[in-house]
């Protein structure tokens, strides 16, 4: 398995977005504008691919502040889900930050997938509260 960051833009960007929209947004009956995919331009993005390049799964992380990043946009494609991919993806992505210096990821998690955090140690920070109109938590975890 492959954990490969893509430049914001390029077409393995592209694919990620494909990805997110499949898993994250169209369910919801939503879609990326133009608009909320330029603020990722300084993002860091990522996608775990198989040894013959297919995408299983993508994430990205923004900087907040000092040591601490934001992780957003968790999606492992559904024929995949349930089989480890997702724990793969998010410990790929914390060595990554490890490696770069980062100490704590932040994370506003679905309600939905909150089990899945609680099982990689992350921890709950404050009360429910609605995004995307949908129930969501904050979440983080040091990276120690
Ligand atoms: C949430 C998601 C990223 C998890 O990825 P995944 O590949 O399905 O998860 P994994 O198979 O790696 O699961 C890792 C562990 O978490 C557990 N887990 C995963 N989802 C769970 C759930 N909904 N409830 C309880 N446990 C769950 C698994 O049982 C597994 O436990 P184990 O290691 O003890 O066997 C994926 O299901 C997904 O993309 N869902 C739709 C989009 C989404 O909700 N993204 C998150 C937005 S915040």
């Amino acid at each position: 398995m492959w954990f490969v960051q893509h430049d914001f833009m390029s077409p393995g960007y592209d694919e990620l977005v494909s990805l997110r929209t499949a898993e994250l947004r169209i369910p919801l009956g939503l879609e990326f504008t133009a608009d909320q995919l330029e603020q990722e331009s300084d993002q860091f993005h990522f996608g775990l691919h198989l040894p013959d390049w297919h995408l299983v799964g993508c994430l990205s992380f923004r900087h907040l502040e000092g040591q601490s990043l934001a992780m957003r946009q968790v999606a492992v494609s559904k024929d995949f889900q349930g089989r480890g991919i997702g724990r793969i993806l998010v410990e790929c992505a914390e060595r990554w930050a490890k490696q770069h210096g980062f100490g704590r990821i932040e994370l506003h998690a679905r309600k939905t997938a909150r089990p899945f955090y609680s099982k990689l140690e992350y921890h709950v920070a404050g009360d429910e509260y609605t995004e995307l109109g949908i129930a969501h938590i904050n979440m983080y975890k040091e990276l120690v």
